[in-house]
């Protein structure tokens, strides 16, 4: 990416850095780097790092979109660098500015500290508690219901709409979009055991009913998921609990069924 060619242009990535070790607050230093019309902006912090300046720190993995590790802030909106082509993001001045995501403690230039992410995620219990009557085989689920798991079940754990929330910068109690909706996705399995109580820890003041709908978290989810619409879902499941309990009692007693063929077939 350092040579030119023809379809190869100038841009300006302004960067946030900040090293506690030496610097008293963030600032940005402006790096100029050579990107064609497929570049990333990943692309162009490597650029940065492996030829400008190797101080510059931020994570990644994956580079597919798949491991959540590199979100970050660009131009004051949450999303994958891995994926987004640089040209995308430019201004008319070809400049883009890269920050790290916001309402998270910053370790180092782009890198943050998940710590308060990763407690709230634990605490809706993000792992399956199966029912004790566990098939030999394979649980017999429908389409429709692997319709409802689909709703979040590819989120990637990027951390963007939980940075994005607001309610998560006023409130570090929050539980937040990103856990409750995983609590979305265990309580709709019907192959768990524990809706109800998933419910109750989920329907409280600092869960459910802490949104306030702003629909950040929709705007940032870089899988086009749809927090928001989970939490209404659980609010409305948590206003009829009992009867929620009850149908996932009876809807196990035939989960060791067959799938009727024409169900199976989604028809
Ligand atoms: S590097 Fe894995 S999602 Fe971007």
């Amino acid at each position: 990416m350092s040579k030119t060619n023809s379809n190869s242009k100038t841009v300006f990535v302004h960067v946030q850095r900040f090293n506690p070790d030496v610097d008293k607050k963030a600032y940005i230093k402006e790096y100029s780097v050579e990107v064609t019309p497929d570049t990333t902006i990943l692309d162009a912090l490597h650029e940065i790092k492996t030829h400008q300046d190797g101080t510059l720190t931020f994570r990644r993995s994956c580079r597919h979109a798949i491991c959540g590790s590199c979100a970050m802030n660009v131009n004051g909106t949450n999303l994958l660098v891995c994926n987004t082509p640089i040209h995308s993001m430019l201004d008319r001045k070809n400049k883009i500015t890269v920050k790290p995501l916001p309402y998270l403690p910053i370790i180092k230039d782009l890198v943050v500290d998940r710590h308060q992410f990763w407690t709230q995620y634990q605490r809706v219990k993000p792992w399956l508690i199966p029912m004790e009557d566990v098939p030999e085989k394979e649980f017999r689920i429908s389409p429709e219901e692997i319709a409802e798991l689909n709703k979040a079940e590819t989120c990637i754990m990027c951390g963007a709409c939980y940075s994005a929330c607001t309610v998560v910068g006023t409130s570090k109690s929050y539980i937040g979009p990103h856990a409750l909706l995983k609590g979305f996705l265990r309580v709709m399995d019907p192959r768990d055991s524990a809706p109800g109580e998933r419910l109750i820890e989920l329907g409280t003041s600092e869960g459910i009913y802490r949104c306030h709908t702003i629909f950040n978290c929709i705007d940032a989810c870089p899988k086009n998921l749809d927090p928001t619409k989970a939490i209404e879902t659980l609010r409305n499941i948590a206003s009829k609990r009992k009867k929620f309990e009850e149908s996932r009692l009876e809807r196990q007693k035939t989960i060791n069924d067959p799938v009727p063929v024409e169900k199976a077939k989604g028809s």
